[in-house]
């Protein structure tokens, strides 16, 4: 018999698919009459269009409907000033479009992502890129999945998942992200020196990272861990909304998933063994805890 959080999902999925069609008609509506040129500006990075607020007005009337008590926190009514404090009652936590730069650019890549948060901790999550049709999904203790064009797959579609033997096998997600002060930004840039570099310039443990990618969605790039594409996500300053659903997505396919900031994914560690695997945790920025906050992730 389906459980509460079964039927949760399914009527998240159905939502999601709703949403992704907005973002889609609102992708050809922008390109088309260059909208984005007059897209309203957080800052001259952090970019917000009207679709981003159509999109959360649609999600969210539907949650509230749908699932009336649960509470919620998205990107667009946080800016507007709406700020729940995270209680343990359960509460969704949305991102409208994530990878706002690309979808006012035309680069099709972008997603909604709809979290559940329950106790502090991400529950439920449900990602959908309707640029390519692929909607992935988890649950607490469930697995994720990748649906696309009406198939269903479990994740990570290697089975057995790949074995990630050392960093010099690694395809690396990172974003420059929306803080562009000048000293994140060159002590983002060093890291990714660090990770792409020569070995012989004396690189993390000697290694060089096959390449590196940015793809514009913190959602995504989770996603992509999930599926097995991506072999580690790693970026600082994310908001919940990017995380939420992305991080049970990835944790579902067998993924780990770390972060500082007092978090709820709080768990700032240098190593961990999870499931007989070992885990080692690539800080961001300079070497010490203290400074840093980990946002990093390696399956
Ligand atoms: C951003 C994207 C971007 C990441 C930023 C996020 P938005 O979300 O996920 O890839 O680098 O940290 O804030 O603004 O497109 O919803």
């Amino acid at each position: 018999t389906p459980t509460l959080l079964d039927e949760i999902l399914d009527s998240t999925i159905t939502l999601a698919h709703k949403a992704g069609d907005l973002i889609l008609e609102g992708s050809l509506a922008i390109q088309s009459s260059h909208a984005a040129e007059e897209s309203e500006k957080k800052n001259s990075v952090d970019l917000v269009t009207e679709y981003d607020v159509k999109v959360e007005e649609l999600v969210k009337g539907e949650l509230g409907k749908t699932w009336e008590g649960f509470k919620f926190i998205g990107e667009e009514s946080y800016a507007a000033g709406s700020r729940p404090p995270l209680t343990n009652e359960p509460t969704f936590c949305v991102d409208p479009i994530d990878g706002t730069t690309n979808f006012i650019h035309g680069f099709p890549h972008s997603c909604v992502s709809i979290g559940l948060i329950y106790n502090k901790s991400p529950i439920l999550g449900v990602i959908y890129n309707p640029h390519l049709d692929q909607l992935f999904y988890a649950s607490k203790g469930n697995g994720a999945y990748l649906i696309q064009q009406g198939r269903k797959v479990k994740l990570p579609l290697a089975k057995p998942p790949k074995e990630l033997k050392s960093l010099s096998k690694a395809l690396i997600g990172v974003e420059w992200g929306s803080d562009r002060s000048l000293s994140l930004i060159q002590q983002k840039s060093a890291s990714f020196s660090k990770l792409a570099g020569n070995p012989a310039e004396g690189v993390i443990g000697g290694q060089m990272a096959h390449s590196l990618r940015s793809l514009g969605s913190a959602a995504l790039n989770y996603s992509m861990v999930a599926m097995g594409g991506l072999d580690i996500y790693w970026e600082i300053g994310c908001w919940p909304w990017d995380i939420c659903a992305g991080s049970i997505i990835a944790q579902e396919a067998g993924g780990f998933v770390a972060g500082g900031h007092n978090a709820p994914l709080d768990n700032n560690v240098d190593e961990a063994v999870l499931n007989g695997r070992k885990y080692i945790v690539i800080r961001a920025i300079g070497d010490t805890p203290e400074e840093k906050g980990v946002d990093a992730q390696k399956r």
